[in-house]
């Protein structure tokens, strides 16, 4: 079995015979040696290895070897005498298992730039930015998990083909069945794809609960930002017999837990973002897990907002939706962390949302970070079988089709709440990648689907 390139690096033993295998980043020749940088994917830094020119396929094989090409190397590993690097492995046999052409293979050793990477994406995570990306953004949904099970919540997996439009935004894809007749829908009525998994996930509290989900969500939204994708993945817990208060202790703690585990686990993928993607990350992400968050309502913002010298796009009234522009300047220009932003009004807020005392806000929260703006939104659900049903004839939505959520009210209701961590986002910020483009591994948004 070969070696994982990680694990050599973790164990620093300088001697031992081993075999490990990966691509070719570059090749440099001496008089009477080569030296291949390879890398495995399994961490960002390169093994290097020592072919000497006595090897039986050097001539044939090793000499034309070009970034790119697959290779199994035997034999031993040894202290390197090179500077930045521990361990070096002197070759006994170089099998080439895949050759790259130099003459087409697009990833020559010169910096490319994101966007060009966007339009090779089924050969961008051989890069070091992509390659970083995907192992921090595994280590985020492991981390993820983690948080949940460790407090005893059950991971409830939520359909992704479901007759309810739970943001009642009318962004859903619609799914039909091909050759389906519109008066014989396949589902019975029309079906689309999730926009979130959260009032599945309301069943499921109100009988174990505390469950989480944690899947694929989508929206057709015509938004091309560098903050929105058509498909991305949320992580969304709910809670039963919990307020808006334990809602938003939730949240930060998940915030600071994820990022904690990732700073103590994705140092050398984190480093290079610091150096290269966004400079003081790793400070940016510190000051989020030793920071307590800034909690505002709605209101307060707004009349921050309002006292602004900056000049705003979208004028500020008490009413209006937040937008990046807002956030953004809360979050970097006014307080530099994390904000909890609560009590918005009811008018822009989806009919599940608690309305509040005054009968103009409901128990919302949002979480504005630096750089990304809204990364957590969620809310205190209305329990209140009459008032929800008010607030869904208000948003024009026909209760026969709800009646199954209806029934949650009917029987056994509880306070409950929960929020959705947009997954990207989250990512995004652990990175400090401008576009969300880079930190899915195959994005789509209007216009953009490729693999
Ligand atoms: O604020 P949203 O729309 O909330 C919900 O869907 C609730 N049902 C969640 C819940 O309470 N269970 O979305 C939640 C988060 C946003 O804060 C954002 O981080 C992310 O999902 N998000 C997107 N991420 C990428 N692309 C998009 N188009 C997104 N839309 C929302
Ligand atoms: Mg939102």
């Amino acid at each position: 079995m070969a070696k994982r390139i990680n694990k050599i690096f973790d164990e620093k033993q300088s001697v031992g015979q081993v075999t490990i295998n990966g691509w070719l980043r570059t090749r440099r020749d001496t008089g009477a040696f080569s030296f291949l940088e390879i890398n495995d994917g399994s961490c960002l830094a390169n093994l290097q290895v020592i072919a000497e020119k006595n090897l039986a396929n050097y001539e044939t094989e090793i000499a034309k070897l070009s970034a790119g090409c697959s290779v199994i190397v035997s034999g031993v590993l040894q202290k390197s005498p090179a500077k930045g690097q521990d361990l070096e492995l002197l070759a006994e046999s170089v099998e080439v298992v895949g050759w790259a052409d130099p003459k087409t293979y697009p990833l020559q050793k010169k910096r490319h730039s994101l966007e060009f990477l966007r339009s090779i994406s089924h050969l961008r995570p051989r890069t070091n930015a992509l390659g970083a990306v995907t192992r921090v953004r595994s280590r985020l949904a492991f981390v993820v998990n983690n948080f949940f099970q460790e407090r005893d919540f059950v991971q409830v997996h939520t359909p992704i083909i479901t007759t309810s439009d739970c943001e009642g935004a009318g962004e859903m894809f619609q799914v039909r069945a091909s050759g389906e007749k519109q008066d014989a829908p396949f589902f019975g009525s029309p079906a689309g794809l999730t926009v979130s998994g959260q009032l599945q996930a309301e069943v499921y509290a109100q009988a174990l609960g505390q469950v989480y989900t944690f899947g694929p969500t989508f929206r057709a939204e015509n938004s091309n930002t560098s903050r929105h994708l058509a498909e991305f993945w949320m992580i969304e817990p709910e809670m039963s017999f919990c307020d808006l208060s334990c809602n938003m202790e939730l949240a930060t703690d998940l915030l600071k837990y994820v990022l904690t585990d990732v700073l103590d686990h994705c140092g050398e993928d984190l480093n290079l973002f610091n150096k290269f993607i966004e400079k003081g990350l790793l400070q940016k992400l510190q000051t989020v897990v030793d920071k307590d968050f800034v909690h505002l309502t709605y209101s307060e913002v707004v009349e921050e907002l309002l006292k602004a010298t900056e000049k705003f796009e979208y004028p500020v009234t008490w009413g209006i939706d937040l937008q990046s522009e807002h956030e953004r300047y809360l979050t970097e220009k006014v307080y530099n962390c994390p904000l909890i932003v609560t009590d918005y009004p009811a008018a822009i807020k989806p009919f599940y949302m608690r309305l509040n005392e005054d009968g103009k806000t409901v128990a919302a929260m949002d979480i504005l970070v630096p750089g990304i703006g809204e990364i957590v939104g969620g809310s205190q659900r209305e329990e209140r079988l009459d008032m929800l049903q008010k607030r869904m004839k208000e948003a024009g939505i026909d209760t026969n089709e709800y009646d199954w959520y209806l029934d949650l009210r009917r029987y056994g209701t509880v306070p409950h709440a929960g929020f959705g961590l947009g997954f990207e986002r989250l990512v995004q910020f652990v990175t400090g990648m401008s576009n969300i483009r880079e930190v899915i591994p195959f994005p789509r948004t209007p216009g953009f689907a490729p693999c």
